[in-house]
């Protein structure tokens, strides 16, 4: 009998698996010892796991054929891209059997065709390459996050990331025309035909985009490519109080013809973070204020009078007392600056100290009672904490953040990450929202999708994972509990 994957037990080795893994892929794509230590810890640090081996295939069908052998023979199965991912989605257990697969060799674009507005990228790709190869192609790819100069295309399929354009563009589910998956069984799916109308029974790709990594490994996509940028409007403006940026939010997207493209909240406390431990980040305003918001409208056609549009808006906002104090960026630097300013606050938080997350999402116009509710009761229940609370705003999407307050332990403040969260999440439930918007399940919070989930629901994602994955290999542990998907015995010969 083999130990399962979620054992938490090392086992040495059976060494014709190595041998047979070495013998499928090849001289040197089996990584092990120090080699193989980098892709053994998640970006948070929050889970340090073992394994067997790491495998760094080169093409979908060898991929195809690991899933294959790693079926037969009953092993883990833990696919890893940038290992950017917040959840711990990407890091293998403590028990040394599972075998990582890094898709970071998979990393060509096959394709990219101007005329269709589509390419079709490897899932190892780096997104800024895939955004650069559409800008060469004088296309755009609208996927952006901070993390865009290591996270991979398979990865943003695998979570359905989110990040800056949403608003305009949608999340990563929205922007795939097609996928190539290998499969549990061995078997290649291949449908990269770069269809916009494909009404053929069960949108069966649909299913391994968000499921990071349980129901299929992607090894490569077509993506939906939109016209270029030629211009843009960026704003950093003051408001008293998030209602206030709901307002503005409603007033840009009329007065723009719907040009907005990012509409993302900004508490003060982010900018004393961020321009304390971040090198060239500096207020963009003279005085300080409660809240901003950092907006932008983008348009295809260089000629569009963005910055009189923005300006005329913010304009008669600051007439009305909506808008407290504005600045307009002034050119590609300054736009930069604000952009700088924004993406660097995870970063400028993890400096500060401790830190705990909360990706939720509830109705837009919802945002500024939440903000209130969960706000009191972090100062009420939380006194070594502050909270840091920002985000897409445009897609009602917080990083409901709390930092260690300065002089508090870390330990104590981190020994609360229980409590915070049970009064978070049910809150968030409160508002019918989400408690996780756009960072996934992963391993870290299995259990919060068990708890807000509908019985339903869950009932029919253990009956996909049981479908689609009989024997419990991919990743397992990962978005659902193991007991409902631990890996089968292998049958005895
Ligand atoms: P990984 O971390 O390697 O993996 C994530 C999950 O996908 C794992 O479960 C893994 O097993 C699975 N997986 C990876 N590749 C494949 C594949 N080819 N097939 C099947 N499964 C696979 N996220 C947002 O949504 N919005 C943001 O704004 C955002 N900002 C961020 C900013 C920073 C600074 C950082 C560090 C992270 C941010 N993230 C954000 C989180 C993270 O970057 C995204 O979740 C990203 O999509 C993960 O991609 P990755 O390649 O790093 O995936
Ligand atoms: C962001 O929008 O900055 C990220 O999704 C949140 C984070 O990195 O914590
Ligand atoms: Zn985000």
């Amino acid at each position: 009998m083999r130990p399962t994957g979620s054992d938490s037990t090392p086992v040495s080795a059976d060494p014709g698996i190595l041998a047979g893994l070495a013998e499928l892929l090849g001289p040197g794509r089996l990584l092990s010892g120090s080699a193989a230590e980098p892709f053994l810890v998640d970006h948070r640090q929050l889970y340090h796991g073992r394994c067997l081996a790491v495998v760094q295939p080169r093409a979908a069908e060898e991929v195809a054929r690991l899933l294959g052998f790693c079926n037969e023979h009953r092993l883990g199965v833990v696919p890893q891209g940038g290992n950017t991912g917040y959840c711990g989605g990407a890091t293998p257990d403590e028990s040394g059997t599972q075998i990582v697969v890094s898709l970071a060799r998979l990393n060509r674009i096959r394709q990219v065709d101007p005329l269709n507005y589509s390419l079709i990228a490897e899932a190892g790709c780096i997104l800024a390459d895939v955004q650069r190869a559409a800008d060469q192609a004088e296309r755009f790819f609208p996927l952006s996050l901070g993390s865009e100069g290591s996270c991979q295309i398979g990865g943003n399929l695998s979570t359905n990331a989110g990040g800056v354009n949403v608003l305009r563009y949608g999340m990563m589910r929205e922007l795939v025309l097609g996928l190539e998956v290998a499969l549990a069984d061995g078997r290649l799916l291949t449908s990269l035909a770069s269809l916009r109308k494909d009404n053929t029974g069960y949108d069966v790709k649909s299913l391994f985009l968000g499921a990071e990594g349980t129901l299929g490994i992607i090894t490569a996509a077509s993506l939906k490519l939109f016209p270029r940028i030629r211009s843009s409007a960026t704003a950093f403006a003051a408001i008293a109080e998030p209602r206030a940026a709901v307002q503005l939010l409603a007033l840009l997207r009329e007065a723009s013809g719907d040009r907005i493209s990012s509409f993302e909240l900004v508490p003060r406390i982010a900018i004393e973070l961020t321009t304390r431990h971040i090198p060239g980040v500096r207020d963009p305003l003279d005085a300080p204020h409660p809240w901003y918001v950092l907006c932008e409208l983008t348009s295809s056609r260089a000629a569009d009078p963005l910055d009189p549009m923005l300006t005329e808006c913010l304009g008669g906002a600051l007439q009305d007392g909506l808008v407290l104090d504005a600045a307009l960026a002034r050119s590609e630097r300054e736009r930069a600056t604000f952009w700088k300013l924004r993406e660097t606050i995870p970063e400028a938080q993890r400096l500060d100290g401790a830190s705990l997350k909360h990706d939720i999402s509830v109705p837009i116009v919802a945002i500024p009672e939440f903000i209130e509710r969960a706000g009191a009761w972090v100062r009420d229940n939380v006194p070594d904490g502050r909270l840091v609370a920002y985000g897409h705003l445009g897609d009602g999407n917080l990083h409901f953040n709390l930092n260690q307050a300065p002089g508090a332990a870390r330990a104590s403040f981190l020994a609360r990450s229980e409590t915070v969260k049970r009064a978070i999440h049910d809150l968030v439930r409160d508002f019918a929202g989400s408690i996780s918007a756009e960072h996934g399940i992963g391993r870290l919070k299995v259990g919060e999708l068990e708890r807000y989930t509908q019985p339903a629901e869950l009932d029919l994602m253990r009956a996909l994972k049981r479908t689609l994955d009989p024997n419990g290999i991919l990743n397992p542990g990962k978005v659902l509990r193991p007991d409902a998907d631990s890996i089968r015995e292998r049958p005895t010969e």
